[in-house]
């Protein structure tokens, strides 16, 4: 994939994932991939109390088809913050120090403050929810989470009645996240829900899956999993909360609002301008599958968009 550096980029030339066939060049080129940090990383007997990995219970929602084979999952990556393709994040993300790890809450709760990763873990009993992950490209994934709703998480800092949206960011640090140094994102990834979705049960915080800590190149040490939308909603790595009274803005939508809009829903009925998003091809298959509504989710999530025109609030 050709990079340009922020000022030379038009809308046209950003994709949030790179296409299908860099994943094969990169199978044919036959690289070695770093191993998953799977069950290897170094946390601290806090976050390791914190974080009760040995009592994880089923969750509801999981579907019950094919989990994506854990090489799969750790292997092909977007992570921008640590380059481009696929395999830069499996290759870089080690470098990541994710214990100590501080994550800001502000904006409009009634407790905000900054919370080590050792708070935010602590009172929640972790779930396995395996869900299907379906990025904006047309490539799909069922991915074994270990995490926890996000209504739990924020409920517990207290949202005000003019809490109306979330606003999520990662890290920025460039000696850590090589891809940073180069401006292909406006640096710091930011996305955004509204409330209802961030308080839908559906919406995790991830903290691990195939039941291990999460990998860094999958956005160690806490992420968003949202799987009724497009995956680069997912965000990862977080560092700051923000509950706010108006629409927050999101990385994509920022460098190319005409493709990738706020809500960003998985909608076969409504293409990306430049590729259709009727079908999908699940890692692993040859076949393509047809992409379902709301990525599959309409029960739990449809609801939430009763009267909305989901052309325009794509
Ligand atoms: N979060 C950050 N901070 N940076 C990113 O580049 N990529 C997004 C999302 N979250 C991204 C991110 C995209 S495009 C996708 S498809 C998913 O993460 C991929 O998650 P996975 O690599 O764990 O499958």
């Amino acid at each position: 994939m050709l990079i340009k550096i922020a000022t030379d980029l038009n809308e046209s030339d950003v994709t949030p994932c790179e296409i299908y066939q860099q994943r094969r060049r990169f199978l044919q080129s036959g690289i070695a991939i770093a191993g998953a940090a799977i069950g290897g990383s170094l946390l601290s007997p806090d976050v390791s109390a914190a974080l009760q990995l040995g009592k994880i219970t089923p969750g509801p929602f999981s579907t019950d088809e094919e989990k994506t084979p854990l090489d799969d999952v750790t292997s092909y990556n977007n992570f921008y913050e640590f380059g481009v393709d696929k395999s830069d994040p499996a290759r870089y993300a080690h470098k990541l120090v994710t214990d100590p790890w501080s994550v800001s809450i502000s904006g409009e709760v009634g407790r905000p403050g900054t919370y080590t990763l050792e708070d935010i873990l602590k009172p929640h009993a972790l779930e396995e929810r395996i869900y299907r992950l379906r990025c904006v490209e047309g490539w799909s994934m069922v991915i074994p989470w270990v995490g926890f709703p996000l209504a739990d998480l924020l409920k517990r800092f207290e949202p005000t009645s003019k809490a109306k949206f979330v606003e999520f960011e990662t890290l920025v640090d460039k000696k850590q996240m090589p891809g940073q140094r180069r401006r292909v994102l406006d640096w710091p990834y930011r996305e955004g829900l509204r409330i209802d979705e961030a308080m839908n049960p559906l919406t995790l915080i991830a903290v691990g899956l195939y039941g291990d800590v999460l990998p860094n190149q999958n956005g160690a040490p806490i992420r968003l999993v949202v799987p009724w939308k497009y995956g680069f909603k997912s965000i990862k790595s977080i560092v700051r909360i923000r509950l706010r009274g108006t629409q927050p803005t999101s990385s994509w939508t920022q460098s190319a609002p005409r493709e990738y809009g706020f809500y960003s829903n998985v909608n076969p009925g409504v293409s990306h301008p430049r590729w259709s998003q009727k079908r999908e091809r699940r890692i692993g298959e040859w076949r393509k599958r047809k992409t379902l509504m709301f990525n599959g989710y309409q029960e739990q999530v449809a609801s939430l968009y009763a009267g909305m025109d989901l052309k325009k609030y794509y």
